[in-house]
């Protein structure tokens, strides 16, 4: 048995994320998770809200909510959100925990003893009507190139033209509309990230086994970009982990926080002492998960995200965590995904385009998106949802395949046998057959779910459902009802448990379905079919069953249509 640390990208606090959002990041982590737990393996899975930054505190200010009431409450309508997707987290924390504060100022301590913090005064955009420094997305004014009146000082969005707030013409406070705005010296700290690029360089170097879409990334901000400049890990904001050195005041720092790429990833250490608190366990049992001098030698890490992510997990955070010079467990498998965009153009949460998270729940159940999403993950390149495709999706493989054959077995032996599987006759070269091709297939299977290959394990495991049809429709248990019914008991008695070993090899992708399959079994024997035909037989003559509602609805056509037209844009 392996020890199982995993963690997904932790979502901005700042509204409900869209399906590109979950598909990139937490819905894959729970995939992984929940498949090495029905390997029996011992999983801690991590995610949280992402709860500092200047967007949550945008967010919070056109919310016209106290920050820390706007995100209080947003992380419970993701939590709540999580729980509908059915994501297994062992915790779902909260970046603004004390839990956070705490390691974030023990870091950043750790840093400075290290040498490899240095202090830096520049200048910014100070607001007298705010009484603050404004952060380049506080400050609006007019596009230099396009003349949008609104363009934003890191960005506008009109020509996407990446700005400067002193490139604005006109430049405002975001906040209050203020035009007196002066520059102003300010004292920040910057982690000296260029001392440790040979270090992170070797590091890089040792994870040939990654996928080649993040270490294409890494490499590129290694070498070529300029992503191992020192960068600046304070702000002159309200909301964040305060800045300390360890327990101290840090003299010149007051009343500045940590900026939030700083302290996001430290969640995922601070997470586990969440779990670890909510659970009444003690501090042992998290660092047994993230100490390498307290038992997590042995554990595998392995944490997912979208390709935006990649440089700050391949070099922002490893920089952090081997400047500490402490012995935290570092990353082992980074798996990154391209993106998912939307029936011809891009997911837009400003623009509300796209299916988000809620709306998706209010149309359909958890497994049909988790199974189209994940069959359709943005693995090698980006993809598209289109409705055509979710609805050829869902109705072909999820209805006419596995629901099908669930519904005609339990059906059929219903009718011919009553509820209970049938006695008489023994598995014959039929069904050593299908044992034969299925054992194949499930390796395979796992072999691709081992090695985290999304698209390829979804494929595998539709084509397993097909084996059950396939042999269905040749065994044709109907006919040989007529003239031998104990050979019609063989079949029906195969396929009653190739429900229940359905049921457990779906489980990853669909956990509902997978209940509902191992509640009409009327059984709880989730264990991996290691040995095919040995599974094929738990389910023994006179075990009771019963007929399942339908597993699956088919989307018709006039739903499509209508779901086409309602998230074509501007939600809410
Ligand atoms: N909130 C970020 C995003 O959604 C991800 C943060 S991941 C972590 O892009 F490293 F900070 F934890
Ligand atoms: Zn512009």
């Amino acid at each position: 048995m392996a020890r199982i640390l995993i963690t997904s990208a932790i979502p901005y606090i700042n509204g409900v994320k869209h399906l590109g959002n979950l598909v990139g990041s937490q819905l894959p982590a729970d995939l992984h998770a929940r498949y090495m737990r029905g390997r029996s393996h011992e999983v801690l899975f991590l995610c949280a809200t992402d709860e500092h930054g200047t967007p949550a505190e945008l967010a919070a200010a056109r919310a016209g909510r106290p920050v820390a009431d706007y995100c209080r409450e947003m992380h419970a309508t993701q939590a709540k959100l999580s729980d509908g997707f059915r994501l297994s987290f062992d915790h779902f924390g909260r970046s603004s925990s004390p839990q956070n504060h705490r390691l974030t100022q023990h870091f950043a301590g750790r840093l400075a003893e290290a040498g490899l913090i240095r202090e830096v005064v520049e200048k910014q955009i100070y607001s007298a009507t705010d009484g603050r420094f404004l952060p380049d997305r506080y400050v609006e004014g007019t596009c230099p190139d396009c003349g949008y009146e609104k363009a934003r000082g890191d960005q506008c969005e009109n020509c996407t033209k990446q700005l400067d707030p002193t490139d604005l013409i006109n430049p405002r406070s975001a906040a209050s509309g203020a035009t007196d705005l002066e520059m102003r010296e300010t004292r920040h700290l910057y982690l000296r990230q260029s001392a440790l690029r040979d270090r992170l360089d070797a590091w890089i170097a040792t994870k040939t086994d990654w996928p080649v879409l993040t270490t294409s990334i890494a490499r590129k901000w290694l070498h070529d970009g300029d992503g191992l400049r020192d960068r600046g890990i304070t702000r002159d904001l309200d909301w964040g982990v305060p800045v300390k050195r360890g327990k101290e005041d840090w003299p010149g720092m007051e009343g500045k926080v940590f900026y939030v790429w700083f302290d996001a990833p430290i969640e995922y250490i601070a997470c586990a002492a969440e779990w670890a608190e909510a659970g009444g366990r003690p501090d042992a049992d998290w660092q047994r998960w993230w100490r390498t001098d307290m038992g997590a030698e042995d554990v595998r890490y392995v944490q997912f995200m979208g390709k935006d992510n990649v440089p700050f997990h391949t070099l922002g955070f490893p920089a952090t965590i081997m400047g500490a010079g402490e012995p935290w467990k570092m990353v082992d498998y980074i798996k990154s995904f391209n993106y998912l965009n939307y029936d011809g153009g891009q997911f837009s949460t400003s623009q509300g385009r796209g299916v988000f998270m809620d709306q998706a729940l209010e149309i359909l159940p958890a497994d049909y998106w988790r199974w189209w999403l994940l069959s359709h993950a943005p693995e090698n390149a980006d993809s598209e949802f289109t409705w055509e495709n979710f609805q050829a999706g869902v109705n072909k493989d999820l209805a006419d395949v596995l629901g099908n054959f669930v519904s005609r077995v339990t059906k059929f032996c219903r009718a011919k046998f009553g509820e209970a599987v049938p006695a008489g006759g023994e598995y014959g070269p039929a069904e050593t057959a299908l044992i034969r091709a299925l054992a194949a297939r499930i390796r395979a299977y796992e072999a691709h779910m081992d090695a985290i290959e999304v698209r390829k394990s979804a494929a595998e495991l539709r084509a397993i459902w097909g084996l059950g049809n396939e042999y269905l429709q040749e065994a044709a248990p109907w006919a040989a009802f007529r003239d031998d019914p104990d050979r019609a008991a063989v079949i029906v008695r195969l396929a009653l448990n190739l429900i229940r070993v359905y049921a457990v090899l779906s489980r990853p992708f669909i956990p509902d379905a997978s209940d509902a399959m191992l509640a009409a079994m009327k059984t709880d024997d989730r264990g991996w079919p290691d040995d095919v035909a040995g599974a094929l037989t738990a389910l023994a003559p006179g075990h009771g069953f019963g007929v399942p509602g339908p597993l699956f609805a088919k989307v018709s056509d006039e739903a499509r249509e209508s779901w086409q037209e309602k998230f074509a844009g501007t939600r809410g």
